[in-house]
């Protein structure tokens, strides 16, 4: 079946006791087993171990990925450390996209070398920068694409490629994109993470995560991690991100028209000094973008002129976008990252990484594009 019914009905039946269409909300901390020589005979024990609602989104994930198997966690970040946590030992190497999500630079910075793992920050667009930060005892390489929050892109085949002749698995963040418009696991990549909490749920109601991996063997690690760790998914999120998967490919396809419309409005305005956008000809990567994904997304970033205080004074001005963390929403989000998403990257870091002082990222929603273009142009008329 195509991505647009399987987002539907994957992995859902018709509740067994009533016929219920949806499947229910198992509010329940622990499973009445039958005798003890049947222990596990209906497949559960105890919630933390796995939920009957949390399953039935993992297994709408796991087939929208196209993997072998899927685990759902209590946040994105959570999905990375177990991730991380699973592949990783003391005296071991990770290799990193130089540029990240913040909470997974922090990871890697201030918690696990705590614990004797090291990290290297690699430029990850070029596949021989990876290659020369392969060491003996490298044991993941860890990639975001498109990159929070300059859009940057790794291409993932090429660096799946790397990690295979090294025997490494390779972990892509595909939250900017979704399985909807980019598959990394078809492209060669073991293992594909997510912050659920963004074009999955769409409606920023709950916060979550998944990792999705190619083999069971993967998947073991970290259900093994998860269930020691105790950081699931509640079948309350579960559910609400179950209905949001329904849309998925409907949202995404129009925030997508709106975020192009948007970012060639931007590029024409005599106040914006750069915009970066995926879907422009003018963006670096555009080769990259339209080979590997089936949809450009709908993060743009962009500078005013006047630098920082302009930029400020413009989110400031907006009325419409809501200037607020997150992203993928049907709400339509203006964020600063270097006062909120990235505040813990090191200064020196952020500018070598292109997260500049003035750097405006937006994540376009559903609302008319008319309606969104006319608060910015009113926003920049105050600059
Ligand atoms: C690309 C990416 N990965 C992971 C995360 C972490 O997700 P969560 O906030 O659900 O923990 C985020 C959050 O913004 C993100 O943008």
């Amino acid at each position: 079946m195509r991505f647009t019914t399987q987002q539907i009905h994957a992995g859902v039946e018709p509740d067994p006791v009533t016929g219920a269409i949806l499947t229910p909300i198992y509010q329940s901390t622990t499973y009445v087993q039958e005798s003890i020589d049947n222990y596990l005979g209906k497949g559960y024990s105890y919630s933390r171990s796995g939920n009957p609602t949390v399953r039935a989104l993992e297994k709408k994930l796991t087939i929208l990925e196209g993997g072998a198997e899927c685990r759902a966690f209590s946040t994105g970040m959570a999905a990375t450390t177990a991730t991380m946590l699973a592949l990783l030992n003391g005296g071991e190497h990770a290799i990193v996209s130089d540029v990240a999500y913040g909470g997974t630079y922090r990871l890697a910075t201030m918690i696990l070398p705590r614990f004797g793992v090291e990290f290297t920050f690699a430029d990850t667009a070029n596949p021989d920068a990876v290659r020369e930060s392969v060491r003996d005892n490298t044991r993941l390489i860890f990639t975001e694409t498109p990159a929070n929050p300059t859009l940057k892109l790794t291409d993932i085949a090429a660096i799946s490629e790397i990690a295979r002749e090294h025997g490494i698995p390779h972990a892509v963040d595909n939250t900017f994109l979704t399985p909807y418009y980019q598959r990394p696991l078809e492209l060669g990549a073991d293992m594909s993470i997510h912050s659920t909490t963004k074009y999955f749920d769409g409606h920023n109601a709950t916060v979550g995560g998944a990792v999705i991996s190619a083999t069971a063997e993967l998947d073991e690690k970290i259900r093994f991690v998860q269930n020691t760790t105790g950081s699931i998914m509640s079948p309350q999120v579960a559910w609400l991100t179950m209905q949001g998967c329904k849309t998925l490919s409907v949202r995404m396809d129009a925030q997508c028209a709106n975020a192009m419309a948007i970012a060639e409005f931007l590029q024409g305005h005599p106040k914006v000094e750069r915009v970066c956008y995926p879907g422009l000809a003018s963006f670096e990567q555009h080769e990259l973008a339209k080979r590997q994904a089936s949809g450009f997304g709908a993060m743009i970033w962009f500078e005013v002129e006047g630098g920082t205080p302009a930029g400020k004074k413009l989110m400031d001005s907006v009325k419409l976008w809501s200037l607020a963390e997150n992203l993928g929403s049907v709400e339509s989000l203006v964020t600063h990252p270097v006062t909120m998403t990235h505040a813990d990257v090191a200064i020196e870091e952020r500018r070598r990484v292109g997260i500049t002082d003035g750097l405006v990222r937006l994540s376009v929603g559903l609302e008319a594009v008319e309606d969104l273009i006319e608060d910015l142009e009113q926003g920049l008329a105050k600059v």
